[in-house]
């Protein structure tokens, strides 16, 4: 099992404040950790993101799983690839599960196709997560935490403002994710208070890789 942790759920979830607190966690133990975010932690990758997010353009829902892909395989081979090679812990916001939920789920692309599977495959250039937490929390609740972020002045992406259904069925899409493949993915209880993830996220770590720590 390697040293790849990735973060998973709706827009609003949590996970990125989380994946801050576990990457403090690990370097509290002397662990040496990348923190890292797709789409768009390359240079390359910023320029994908600005087209897929800032909202200037709206893409085909074709146009919009390539550019995740392609953002996807810059970042591996530049970024996640190298940290684990150092053996080093690489934390990171959303990966190949948030193509699963909302571009061939929620963007309804044919989600059983197996071209399309091979195309997420080829995309990570073999590297698949250790573990994968997913942040289980309604669509009601996170939306509420979205809004309460715009209030306090955080711009919203072009994916955070589709319609309530499109979040819904990229909630359903995790849950089925996670039903069908409990041995990588860990569910997180993330309506619960931020300490209280933090725990429940340090024992699944733990847990996983009492043999690292
Ligand atoms: P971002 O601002 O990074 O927010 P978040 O904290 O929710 O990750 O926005 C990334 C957006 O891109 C988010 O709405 C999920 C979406 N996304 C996809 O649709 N497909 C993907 O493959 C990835 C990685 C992200």
């Amino acid at each position: 099992m390697n040293k790849l942790i990735t973060f998973e759920g709706v827009d609003g979830c949590g996970k990125s404040t989380q994946l801050k607190r576990a990457a403090e966690y690990l370097r509290g133990r002397g662990e040496d950790v990348v923190t890292t975010f797709e789409p768009g932690d390359t240079a390359l990758g910023k320029e994908i993101r600005k087209l897929l997010l800032a909202g200037v353009y709206v893409p085909v829902p074709e146009t919009e799983l390539l550019l995740f892909l392609a953002d996807r395989a810059q970042h591996v081979k530049e970024v996640i690839q190298p940290a684990l090679a150092s053996d080093r812990w690489v934390l990171c916001d959303r990966y190949s599960d948030s193509t699963l939920a909302y571009q061939l789920a929620a963007r309804q692309l044919d989600e059983g196709a197996a071209p399309l599977r091979e195309m997420l495959s080829f995309a990570e250039c073999g590297v698949r997560p250790g573990l994968t937490l997913w942040f289980d929390v309604s669509v009601q609740e996170a939306m509420r935490r979205m809004k309460k972020r715009a209030e306090a002045g955080e711009k919203a992406t072009r994916l955070d403002e589709e319609v309530i259904s499109f979040h819904e069925r990229v909630s359903a899409a995790f849950e089925q994710q996670y039903a069908l493949d409990t041995k990588r993915i860990c569910h997180v209880d993330a309506a619960q208070g931020i300490d209280d993830v933090g725990d429940q996220v340090r024992l699944i770590i733990e847990n996983k890789y009492g043999w690292a720590l």
